[in-house]
């Protein structure tokens, strides 16, 4: 498509950890600690990408997991300035794709059920409801959906 923003995806090192926190301030109201990221980022299970614009600034990333046949994301994540512009497809395909090559065939999220433009990427990629936890998230009091598609072999 014609506004599709041509970044460069790839794994997050350790050393990614303050720009992945930058990323996760500007993006969420209650966001994840410094050393949250930085267990993501050191764990053996841990999955980290980065998407990078052509001058080398992250304009978005995911964190996650991956135990044994079993991928949860926890975050994707894109700078406002950069949103639709397929940089979430991206990233997702690359994280799932990451994840397959590590063995896992099921892939699983949270999100709030408010968060329109998340549920419809999820969709889009697959994803489907797997189950509804009501009222979960305490300062809005929002649902979450959990959500899950298998990954091909
Ligand atoms: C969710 C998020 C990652 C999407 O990133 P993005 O780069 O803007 O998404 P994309 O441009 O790749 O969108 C892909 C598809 O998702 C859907 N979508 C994305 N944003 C949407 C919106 N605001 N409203 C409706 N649909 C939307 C569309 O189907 C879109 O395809 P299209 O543009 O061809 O119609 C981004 O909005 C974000 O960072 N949100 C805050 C963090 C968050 O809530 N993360 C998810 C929970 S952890």
């Amino acid at each position: 498509m014609s506004n599709s923003f041509d970044c460069t995806i790839r794994p997050a090192l350790t050393s990614d950890k303050e720009a992945l926190y930058k990323l996760e301030k500007a993006v969420y109201a209650v966001a994840w600690s410094e050393a949250m990221i930085a267990e993501v980022l050191e764990e053996a299970h841990g999955t980290a990408l980065l998407a990078l614009d052509p001058a080398g600034a992250v304009v978005g990333g995911s964190l996650g997991r991956v135990v044994e046949s079993e991928f949860e994301l926890y975050k994707l994540s894109v700078h406002r300035a950069f949103r639709r512009r397929h940089i979430g497809r991206q990233l997702l395909a690359a994280t799932l794709a990451a994840a397959r090559d590590r063995g896992a065939r099921q892939a699983f999220l949270e999100v709030r059920k408010s968060n329109q433009a998340a549920v419809a990427l999820y969709e889009a990629a697959g994803f489907t409801i797997m189950s509804i936890r009501p009222h979960y998230y305490e300062d809005t009091g929002d649902d979450a959906l959990i959500m899950n598609r298998t990954l091909s072999a």
